[in-house]
Order: C-alpha cells, then structure tokens, then sequence
C-alpha cells in the first residue's frame, strides 16, 4: 500500500531510520518488495530523474503498480529523488508519487527558497509531501581545510529559516555524506556534531541524510576480483545509522551500494558461467542476493520488524 512519508517519519521519528531505495529496473523492484517483507518494514521507493528516463516514467509506475498488488502486505512511499522544479510539478501532478524531492540546493539561499516554496505551495494542494535539500553535499577530501569543508556542510541556523519560510515536510541536510562509491579519502565520518545543532533548531522535524551508501569492502573485493576496477571506494559506517536516527534523520538514501549488488552479482555469474546466455538464472540469484542486502540495511536502520 502506497502511504505518505509524512506518516512513515511520524512512527520513526528518534527511534528509526527508513531505508529510501532508488530502483530502475523489474529485478530490483522484486527484490526490494522481497527484502522488505523478509524483514517486515516499511520503506520508500526513490526514483531519480534517470531512472524515468531510463525506459519511460511509465514503465516503473507500472512495475511499482503490479507489485503493490502482488505484495499487498507491502508498505511504501513512492518518492522522487532529487527533481527540478519542472520534474517535481510533473510527478505532482501524474498522482502517482505520495513525495517528491525539490533540489535546488545548488542555488543561492534565497533562490532555493523560492523555487521550494513553490513546488510545496503545488504539492500541498495536492496532498503530497515534500522533502528540501540545504547545504551541499560532495567529497570532503583531506587537503580541503576545516573552513572549506564546514562551509558545505548545513549551516543549522539557516536550516531552520529554511524549513520556516518554506514551509517543507522535510530537510535533506549535508553532514559529511557524499553521492556514489568514492565518498572519503581519508577516515571521515559523519558529523554528528552538525547534525546534533540542526536537530536543537528543528526538534522533532524529519531529517534526510543523502549518500548513505556503506560500499562494503568485501563487496568491491569481490567485484574487482571477478574483473571489476574500483579502487579505493569508500563509504558510511552502516552501524552510525542509529545515532543519526536518534539525532533527527527519518530517511536514509542507498542507491550504490544496490548498483554494487548488482555488479558483483552480474561479474561473478559471467566469470563462473561464459557459456550462460539466458537472462533469467542471473535475474533470479540478483532478486535474491537484492532482497538479502535490503533485509540487511533495514536491521541497520532499525527499520526491521517495524510493520
Ligand atoms: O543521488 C543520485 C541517485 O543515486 C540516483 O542516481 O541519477 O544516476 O539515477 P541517478
Ligand atoms: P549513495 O550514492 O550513497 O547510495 O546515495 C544515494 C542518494 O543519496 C540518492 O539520493
Ligand atoms: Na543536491
Ligand atoms: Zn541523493
């Protein structure tokens, strides 16, 4: 059943983290209503501007459409992962996604405001949620000092002004995180320091954290094994998701370390079987191996046993 992440935050809020998967194909959208049920949460699916490009928007609103039948027991919000305005009012306006994500983080304060208060002012008459993005995320890399990299960072502060003169039902805040499988260089971590003041200006507002990816070592170990090249990719520490919940974050964003199931899946299976050419016994062990590594970040996020 498709519900609100308004009301998905409310029942988390301090105590959990929902897990927010982007999806862009059948096999991932199974093995994600799998692992979710496996591990009985409730979750958001993420869909990027890429992933509605990918075949047709229409595609994966009809995947998503069928497994909600299929899993009736399955609770989820449909959310739009980093949308522009123009995309942001196209998603309102389709019906079919409960949230959507404005990112003008990238715009001056004064900018990003404008163009969030108008995407809210649309989805609200519209009874869909909003999620805002202030601050901007990326590398912080070791020969960047202190100030630079504070200076990306959200200033909390203005995090609350935000949040007020836009009227947005959630805040995606810049803590350290950084999109992809190269996030540190040296042996960052979240900074929770950051986070602790944004959550004293916001008590009790819903909090999103981008860039949650882990990129498990075992993992790039073994993709590069079966012929891959990653070298040096690093992530967040999955066992900080907790504290973060507890700090504020309701939602937490994983798209690569998917991406990396599915490589070693798909390298491994091709090294192993060069005579293979048939679709399916490889769609099959990734829906698996897929479900397993959902069910495994839900436990992570406490999400687990939650429906
Ligand atoms: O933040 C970006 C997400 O990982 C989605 O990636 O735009 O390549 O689909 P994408
Ligand atoms: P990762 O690249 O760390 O998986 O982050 C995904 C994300 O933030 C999607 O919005
Ligand atoms: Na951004
Ligand atoms: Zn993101």
């Amino acid at each position: 059943m498709i519900v609100t992440t308004k009301k998905l935050f409310e029942a988390a809020y301090g105590k959990y983290a929902i897990g927010a998967y982007n999806i862009n194909n059948l096999e991932q959208c199974m093995g994600l209503f799998r692992g979710n049920l496996e591990s009985q949460a409730p979750f958001i699916i993420q869909i990027s501007k890429g992933a509605r490009k990918y075949t047709d928007k229409r595609m994966l609103e009809a995947i998503i459409r069928a497994a909600d039948e299929i899993f009736p027991d399955a609770i989820f919000a449909v959310h739009l992962d980093h949308g522009d305005e123009e995309t942001c009012m196209d998603a309102i306006e389709s019906g079919f996604y409960s949230s959507v994500m404005i990112d003008a983080s990238h715009e001056d304060f004064e900018t990003n405001i404008a163009i969030t208060r108008r995407v809210v002012e649309a989805a609200h008459a519209r009874g869909i949620v909003v999620e805002a993005e202030l601050g901007q995320l990326g590398g912080v890399e070791e020969h960047v000092s202190v100030d630079e990299s504070n200076a990306k960072l959200t200033d909390p502060d203005n995090a609350k002004e935000f949040v007020e003169r836009t009227g947005c039902d959630s805040l995606a805040v810049a803590i350290g995180t950084s999109h992809g499988a190269f996030k540190f260089t040296g042996n960052q971590t979240l900074r929770f320091d950051v986070l602790a003041e944004i959550q004293k200006r916001l008590p009790g507002f819903p909090l999103v954290m981008h860039g949650s990816s882990s990129v498990p070592q075992e993992e790039v170990e073994r993709i590069n094994r079966a012929g891959g090249n990653l070298k040096g990719a690093k992530g967040v520490d999955e066992n900080q998701f907790r504290r973060a919940a507890e700090l504020g974050v309701t939602k937490v964003n994983i798209d690569t370390d998917g991406r990396l199931v599915w490589t070693r899946v798909h390298r491994e299976y091709f090294r192993d079987h060069p005579e293979e050419i048939d679709m399916r016994p490889i769609g099959k062990i990734f829906m698996a191996e897929y479900a397993k590594f959902i069910a495994h970040k839900n436990e992570k996020l406490g999400s687990a046993g939650r429906l």
